[in-house]
């Protein structure tokens, strides 16, 4: 009998996932620093005041609410809404799609940075490290990925990067995280992108900018300043958006690809594009977190805005708990933005902080800050001083 399914290699699990499941099942004394969710004090998902207002109000919406398929780039006011947010210059013209999630947009914009660059031309740099899924989503859309040092004496850093930036010959795409870096909390400065952007102005390449943490680090305007940057210099730039974190609906896979284009024509032609890719992977994009977004942009930006701000202070409340009990080789770890540090921990230091202390965060010392109820921090920090 035929029996293809034994032809496929063992499947290796996520490991953030399984960790994270791992950590769900330890039970509520468990400390769970592992998936990237954000966490109110009882441990639970955090639910954003402003999301809440629009949901109280969604039971009418949703009696006028379009039920038949949405156009394949999404509902027009989530793209107009999010593209304001991307980018405030009112001469940019943006194609756009919405996407499931920022990973959804990643697959898209992967598979459109591909075509850019044309089928021989399949490299992408990769700062490590990096996002978990960064490698695999990209080698799924079939690049070849080149690794160069984020981290250089305990600090974010460019050289290495330029370094592998000038050593290409032939077009390549670069994919780069817009701020509060995944796994390390740690972003280049100001003058670190326009080095960065430098190297990158002299190659034929296409930038792509993953930002899923916007309004995580400044107000959202000020966090999109790397996007802002990289269009002063006419780079080919593409960019990622994420509503999971900002709007925190990770549930409803909540996303935008965007293109920044020269024309009207040539938004029509990405979007063409963009339609194209989407249908050929599971069609449109799903509409009900795509309406919360909007309908919160609309109607209740400032309250949006001040649950970032709470969001931003909760996490500064935390680092600094965390600097003030942890040793000074913690510094530079906690001094980053946004939900993630990366501990400076040895695999064996993680392991016992599993097994003897019921404390779960990622192998290479990641940990997501915003999981953990500020109520346990100093718990954590006796659990980590216990293991050094
Ligand atoms: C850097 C980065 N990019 C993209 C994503 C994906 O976002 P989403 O959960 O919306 O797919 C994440 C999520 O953790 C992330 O940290």
């Amino acid at each position: 009998m035929y029996s293809p399914f034994s032809n496929l290699p063992t499947p290796k699990p996520d490991p953030l996932f399984a960790i994270g499941t791992e950590a769900r099942l330890a039970g509520p004394d468990a400390i769970n620093g592992t998936l990237g969710i954000f966490m109110d004090e009882d441990g639970q998902s955090l639910v954003f005041p402003s999301v809440v207002q629009i949901l109280a109000h969604l039971e009418k919406h949703l009696q006028g609410f379009n039920y038949s398929y949405p156009l394949l780039t999404g509902l027009p006011k989530f793209r107009d809404a999010v593209t304001k947010l991307i980018c405030q210059d009112d001469r940019e013209v943006i194609a756009s799609i919405a996407s499931t999630g920022g990973t959804g947009a990643l697959a898209i914009n992967l598979r459109l940075m591909k075509m850019l660059l044309g089928e021989e031309n399949n490299n992408i740099l990769l700062p490590v490290p990096a996002w978990g899924n960064h490698a695999p989503v990209c080698t799924w859309a079939g690049f070849n990925i080149l690794e160069a040092p984020y981290i250089e004496n305990g600090t974010a850093s460019v050289d290495g990067v330029i370094e592998t930036v000038k050593k290409q010959t032939k077009p390549f795409g670069i994919l780069l995280q817009v701020g509060c870096h995944n796994p390390t909390g740690l972003d280049y400065t100001s003058s670190q992108w326009q080095s960065l952007l430098d190297a990158l102005q002299h190659k034929e390449c296409v930038v792509l900018l993953d930002f899923a943490y916007q309004g995580f680090k400044g107000e959202p305007e000020q966090d999109a300043e790397p996007i802002r940057l990289c269009r002063e210099r006419g780079l080919t730039t593409l960019v990622t958006w994420s509503a999971s974190k900002n709007h925190s609906i990770y549930g409803l896979r909540t996303g935008l690809a965007a293109a920044f284009v020269k024309d009207m024509s040539e938004q029509k032609t990405v979007e063409g594009t963009y339609s194209m890719i989407t249908r050929g992977l599971h069609s449109a994009a799903p509409t009900f977190g795509q309406a919360i977004v909007a309908l919160v942009q609309e109607r209740c930006p400032e309250v949006w805005r001040s649950d970032l701000r709470d969001a931003r202070a909760v996490l500064k409340r935390k680092r600094q708990m965390m600097l003030e009990n942890l040793p000074s080789e913690f510094q530079n770890s906690l001094s980053g933005f946004g939900m993630f540090a990366m501990l400076p921990l040895t695999e064996h230091q993680v392991n016992r902080l599993k097994l003897e202390h019921k404390t779960y965060i990622l192998l290479d010392g990641r940990i997501n800050i915003a999981g953990i109820p500020e109520t346990r921090i100093g718990e954590l920090c006796e659990k980590i001083a216990a293991v050094l």
